[in-house]
């Protein structure tokens, strides 16, 4: 499974990048705002230098034309750039339009294998159920990404699974074990996936047991 980051904050892409193991980026309007990223284009571009994978924009508009003429622009920033549609009839109609084209969607706001199985046959690069925000309302997120994985498996389609909307660690352990291609993120739960106490024991117990017995 690989790792995106699920941000849209630079310094935490620059400071995960050192890392080696952040295949790619996802962004959203919610993220961006945070950011106060108000030069959409600008930092899309300078996250998509950062990170050589694929890195995720959102359409900011509604309507299949208009998603369509954003995306086709979006989609000339950087080589590396996928655009989020979210997976609604019109974002389905959008994302065929695009695929024709050859430039990669990724169907955010996928809550059902419905709506994932639909957004692969309309040519998507990736699906993103979000599990948290089903978690959210009583459902169980992960079963949604393990579905999505078992039927894209079994009708050999190539859009590959994005689990998104993780809120912690546990959610990556699960994503890998249902057999996600990618988990994306963020970046506190990044730094969480590493650190562990026992590890933090153990280093100061080598150290302090060699220092004893070095000159
Ligand atoms: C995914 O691409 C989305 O940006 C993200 O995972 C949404 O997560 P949230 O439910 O925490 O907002």
């Amino acid at each position: 499974m690989l790792i995106f980051l699920d941000t849209a904050n630079v310094d935490q892409i620059s400071q995960a990048a050192k890392l080696g193991i952040v295949s790619g980026v996802t962004t959203n309007p919610t993220l961006m705002s945070r950011e106060k990223a108000a030069d959409y284009q600008a930092t899309i571009k300078e996250i998509c230098s950062i990170i050589p994978g694929p890195i995720s924009a959102e359409v900011l508009v509604e309507g299949v034309q208009e998603m369509v003429e954003q995306a086709r622009d979006i989609s000339t920033w950087a080589p590396n750039v996928v655009i989020k549609i979210p997976a609604t009839f019109a974002g389905l109609e959008a994302t065929s339009v695009l695929a024709k084209d050859n430039i990669k969607v990724n169907l955010t706001l996928c809550f059902s294998l419905n709506q994932a199985l639909l957004g692969a046959l309309a040519g998507a690069a990736y699906v993103s159920p979000f599990v948290g925000r089903l978690d959210d309302i009583g459902h169980d997120g992960m079963q949604v990404v393990k579905d999505i994985v078992d039927v894209f498996q079994h009708y050999q389609l190539p859009t590959q699974v994005i689990a998104a909307s993780i809120r912690h660690p546990q959610h990556c352990v699960a994503a890998a074990k249902a057999g996600a291609h990618i988990a994306t993120v963020p970046y506190d739960v990044l730094m969480q996936m590493m650190r562990h106490p026992l590890t933090d024991i153990g280093v100061a117990r080598f150290l302090a047991d060699w220092q004893r017995i070095s000159p």
